[in-house]
C-alpha cells in the first residue's frame, strides 16, 4: 500500500535539520517588516513569493540573508521560533534540534543575547505544545574563522542553552578545516558537532572527509554525495554518523532530490534521516519532505519508519529519552 500523507504527518519524528531563519513565512516577514518599519520592497505574500527564485545554494542565500533584516527585537526571534514549533507539533515532531546563525544577526548590529533569548524563550514556552527543542549554533563558513572564534566566545557563557555547533552558508571554497580550532573549542566545552556538506559542491568529498576525519563531526547535514566514496560510507556506517537529508531543498538543485542516494544509504545501514532545511523557502515542512521522497521513490512503510527511527537515534538526547520516543514510534506503526 502506498504511503499516505496522513501516515507521514502522524509519524513521530525528530527534526534535526531546520534553520530557524528558514522558517520565516512570507506573512510573518511582512508583519515584522511593518512592526519594525522596514521596507522590504514587497507588500503582499504573492510579491514576497515572487522573489523566491533560486536554483543553487548561492542564489538561495542571496534571497535568504537580506530577508533577515525584519528580525530586529527579541520578540521577533520569539515569534519566529514559536510559530515554527507550533507547525512542527502539527507534523508530530517530538524533538527538534534547530540551527540558528548568530553572525547573520550580529553582523547587522543585533546583539547575540537578543537572538538567543528570543529563541530560548520560545523553546521553553513550546513545552506546553508537548514538543521539546534545542539550539545548534552555526558558524557561517563564508565568514572568517576569527569571526567564528568571537561568536563562540560570546556563546560560551550560554552554553547550557545550546546542544551543539554546526557549519552552514556558502560552501564554495570554505572547507570545514577553516574552522578546525573553533570546532575543537566547542567540543572541549561539551557541545556536539555537526557540519553541512551541501549537495553537489565543487569539493563535496574532500569536505566530507575533513568533517569526518579531522573535525570529528557526529552528524553530516545533507552529505549524500558520500555515496561516491565507499570508504567514507563504511566510516559513517561503522561510527553511526547521522546524515540529515532534505528532499524538497535538494529538489531545487537536483530534480531527483537525492532519493536514490538516501535509499542506497538506508540499505547499507547508514543512519540517514529526513528533514526540512528551510521550509518557508523550499515548499514544505518535515511531513511534506517525508511524503515527497516516499511518493516519488515508492518507499515501503518499513523504509519510512526506519528513516524516522534514524532521526531519533542520531539525535542528541539521552538514551532514556530515545527509548521513550522509539516506543511511541513502535506504537504508532502498530496502529497505522
Ligand atoms: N543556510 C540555510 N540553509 C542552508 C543550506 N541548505 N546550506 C547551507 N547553508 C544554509
Ligand atoms: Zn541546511
Amino acid at each position: 500500500m502506498p504511503i499516505t500523507r496522513e501516515f507521514t504527518s502522524g509519524l513521530p519524528k525528530a527534526e534535526l535539520h531546520v534553520h530557524i531563519e528558514g522558517t520565516l513565512e512570507p506573512d510573518l516577514k511582512l508583519k515584522l517588516a511593518q512592526r519594525n518599519h522596514i521596507d522590504i520592497g514587497q507588500q503582499t505574500v504573492e510579491e514576497v513569493q515572487k522573489t523566491y527564485d533560486y536554483d543553487d545554494l548561492a542564489s538561495f542565500l542571496a534571497v535568504y540573508y537580506p530577508a533577515m533584516d525584519v528580525l530586529q527585537k527579541e520578540q521577533d526571534f520569539y515569534d519566529l521560533a514559536f510559530a515554527y514549533l507550533e507547525r512542527a507539533a502539527t507534523n508530530n515532531v517530538r524533538h527538534v534540534e534547530m540551527f540558528f546563525d548568530p553572525q547573520a544577526h550580529t553582523s547587522r548590529g543585533i546583539a547575540f543575547e537578543t537572538v538567543l533569548h528570543g529563541l530560548h524563550r520560545a523553546i521553553v514556552d513550546a513545552r506546553a505544545l508537548n514538543i521539546d527543542a534545542a539550539l545548534i549554533m552555526c558558524f557561517l563558513r563564508d565568514f572568517t574563522s576569527e569571526s567564528a572564534r568571537q561568536t563562540l566566545v560570546e556563546a560560551l557563557p550560554y552554553k547550557d542553552q545550546l546542544v551543539g555547533v554546526g557549519l552552514d552558508s556558502d560552501e564554495h571554497n570554505n572547507p570545514p578545516l577553516k574552522f578546525a580550532r573553533q570546532f575543537a573549542d566547542a567540543a572541549a566545552a561539551g557541545l556536539h558537532l555537526t557540519a553541512h556538506a551541501d549537495i553537489d559542491q565543487k569539493d563535496s568529498i574532500e569536505h566530507i572527509r575533513q568533517a569526518l576525519e579531522i573535525i570529528g563531526v557526529e552528524r553530516l547535514d545533507h552529505g549524500t554525495n558520500i555515496v561516491e566514496d565507499p570508504d567514507l560510507v563504511d566510516f559513517v556506517s561503522k561510527n553511526q554518523i547521522g546524515l540529515t537529508s532534505c528532499p524538497l531543498s535538494n529538489a531545487f538543485i537536483s530534480p531527483e532530490m537525492k532519493g536514490k542516494e538516501v535509499l542506497e544509504l538506508l540499505a547499507k545501514g547508514v543512519k540517514v534521516s529526513i528533514h526540512s532545511d528551510d521550509p518557508a523557502y523550499f515548499g514544505g515542512y518535515i511531513a511534506d519532505n517525508y511524503y515527497a521522497i516516499a511518493s516519488k521513490f515508492d518507499l515501503t512503510k518499513e523504509q519510512v519508519v526506519q528513516l524516522a527511527k534514524n532521526s531519533f537515534e542520531s539525535s542528541w538526547i539521552s538514551k532514556e529519552q530515545k527509548a521513550l520516543y522509539l516506543k511511541e514510534l513502535d506504537e504508532y506503526v502498530a496502529t497505522h
